[in-house]
């Protein structure tokens, strides 16, 4: 006589709740983040904040304290913040993001509520550690994203498209537990209506019109950027197009979940309908927008491949219960 066939599920059972129980539950690799609409509208405010001041110092030479300290709610300012060299018309464009990023931070607090900046590191030593790691090798002298508008325009392909595809994961995964998580659009007037489906699309429609402005701003920054594709980037004798693919690969390995990110110019299987190897956008088989979960997301702004493991553009750790429940104590 075997053992009922319930048997191993239940033991499978006992096992999880023992590593529940133990904290060290084994995070999603590629699946989904459980959790509430709240927290995963908050979850982007991480990169919000690190647009934000990674635009508005690179433009003007100071960061979002100087436009209203509030909006840091209490978080640190970043390491460095530090006025890139840039030509005119770069300088407008990246002046412009900046504020845009100021009124998404204020979207998001209005709508759904805040936490404090995380601690940021935007300095150059930080961009010149990513950009090593994605062509192998040390470039000398180390990369230096605010030398000039080409050095910026490239440091910024990492910036935008991390929202972006992360938006796009956000998307699907509303309005399955939420209940009140967004506030301040009178729900209640219309609370009988069904609740949580209204909610559910004032998430979604938050979210919809923050994707649309990221996915602009990594256009056009991918557009300036394929403008000058095979031009050398002085003096490494990297081109920028190289230089795309090479980051791209970087995020695609970290993130540890195929391919979600593809540089500006891509094998044919990998090219708008097999037919091209220009990629100005990045999407898929399909040309749709990738999407990346909030773990990929932090295993490549952490540059470490972990999760669990802060570094990169966040010293201390990204803020939120998202981020913070993969944290071990002490960061
Ligand atoms: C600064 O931001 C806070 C919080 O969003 C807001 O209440 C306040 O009115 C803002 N102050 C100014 C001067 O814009
Ligand atoms: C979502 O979960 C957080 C705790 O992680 C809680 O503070 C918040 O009230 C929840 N929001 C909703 C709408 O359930
Ligand atoms: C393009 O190539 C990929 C990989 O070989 C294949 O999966 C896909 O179906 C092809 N797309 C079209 C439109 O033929
Ligand atoms: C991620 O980092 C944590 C904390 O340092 C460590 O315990 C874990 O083994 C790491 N995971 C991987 C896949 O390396």
């Amino acid at each position: 006589m075997g053992f009922p066939s319930t048997f191993p599920a239940f033991l499978v059972l006992v096992l999880l709740e023992l590593s529940l129980v133990r904290g060290n539950y084994p995070p999603p690799l590629c699946g989904r983040v459980e959790a509430n609409d709240t927290d995963q509208i908050l979850f982007a405010l991480n990169l919000e904040y690190l647009e934000a001041e990674f635009f508005l110092c690179g433009a003007t030479g100071e960061g979002l304290d100087t436009i209203n300290k509030s909006l840091a709610n209490g978080g640190p300012g970043p390491t460095s913040c530090q006025k890139a060299n840039l030509d005119d018309l770069v300088r407008r464009i990246i002046q412009e993001f900046g504020y845009q990023e100021v009124g998404h931070l204020r979207a998001i607090f209005h709508y759904v509520g805040g936490f404090p900046r995380p601690k940021l590191d935007i300095s150059s030593k930080t961009f010149a550690r990513i950009i090593d790691a994605a062509v192998g090798y040390p470039l000398k002298p180390p990369f230096d994203p605010y030398k000039n508008s080409i050095n910026y325009l490239l440091a910024s392909y990492l910036i935008p498209y991390v929202g972006l595809v992360g938006y796009v994961g956000t998307i699907p995964n509303l309005g399955c537990k939420s209940s009140r998580s967004v506030r301040n659009l009178q729900i209640d007037l219309f609370s009988h209506l069904n609740p949580n489906g209204l909610v559910a699309r004032l998430s979604l429609g938050l979210v919809a019109k923050l994707l649309g402005v990221e996915s602009g701003q990594d256009a056009v920054i991918r557009a300036m950027l394929y403008d000058r594709g095979k031009e050398e980037v002085h003096p490494y004798g990297i081109t920028v197009e190289e230089f795309t693919i090479a980051l791209s690969g970087l995020r695609n390995k970290l993130a540890m979940c195929g391919i979600k990110d593809e540089g500006l110019r891509v094998p044919l299987e990998l090219g708008a309908e097999n037919r091209t190897t220009s990629n100005i956008l990045s999407a898929d088989v399909y040309s749709l927008s990738y999407a990346r979960t909030p773990v990929e997301i932090l295993r490549t702004i952490y540059g470490t491949g972990n999760e669990s493991e802060p570094g990169g553009f966040f010293p201390r750790g990204a803020n939120g219960k998202i981020a913070r429940k993969f944290l071990y104590q002490g960061y």
